[in-house]
């Protein structure tokens, strides 16, 4: 059987895309749901373009029920990536799913990570401790924000010149490069 992914986004999406797109024709494995907080979410558009199912959450139902641990139990999701998913896990989603959740956090983990470190904060740290590189950290998900066993990191150089923009880019890049593939190998990983 293919091995099942679970992706949980709470804005645009472009990392969920790369993996709906890496897995739209794969063998082994396949996004078979997306979930979010946010209604306006544009990774709802972008699930709906592959065709793959959305559900989308309330604090309520997250923090105080088991719908989401329901939902994915019998989905018989085998990893859950967190593309931009900006709310902690809950305890009963972790304990479901020991090992099994993953997110990706724009900067060099653990340096500029942890609550309300998110999007162009992450980078405006960066930028004004003038730090001469940056990356991406892939890691397993805890109770707390941006911490967990590092996976994978990549990083690129920070040059004299480099905006806002510049640096986003290049982090970007990165990610849209090695999520995808680390997911990939998790999966591949894992017993069937
Ligand atoms: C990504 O850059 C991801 O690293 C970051 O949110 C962005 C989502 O972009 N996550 C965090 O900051 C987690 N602390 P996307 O919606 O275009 O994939």
């Amino acid at each position: 059987m293919k091995k099942r992914i679970a992706i949980f986004a709470s804005g645009s999406g472009s990392n969920a895309q790369k993996i709906m797109e890496h897995f739209k024709k794969h063998l082994d494995a396949e996004v078979v749901i997306v979930l979010t907080n946010n209604p306006e979410a544009y990774v709802l558009q972008r699930a709906d373009n592959f065709e793959i199912p959305s559900h989308i959450f309330d604090k309520n139902e997250f923090y105080k029920t088991n719908f989401v641990v329901e939902i994915l139990k019998n989905l018989q999701i085998d990893l859950i990536v967190l593309a931009g998913f900006m709310w902690l896990i809950p305890e009963n989603l972790l304990k479901a799913f020991p090992n099994k959740i993953i997110n990706i956090h724009p900067a060099l983990l653990p340096k500029y990570g942890g609550k309300g470190m998110y999007g162009d904060r992450v980078h405006h740290a960066v930028i004004d401790a003038k730090e001469e590189e940056s990356g991406i950290t892939i890691h397993f998900v805890d109770e707390n924000f941006d911490e967990g066993e590092i996976i994978h990191q990549s990083r690129f150089r920070i040059e004299a010149g480099d905006d806002l923009e510049m640096i986003k880019f290049k982090g970007q890049q990165l990610e849209h490069l090695h999520y995808p593939k680390v997911v990939e190998q998790l999966l591949k990983k894992m017993k069937s």
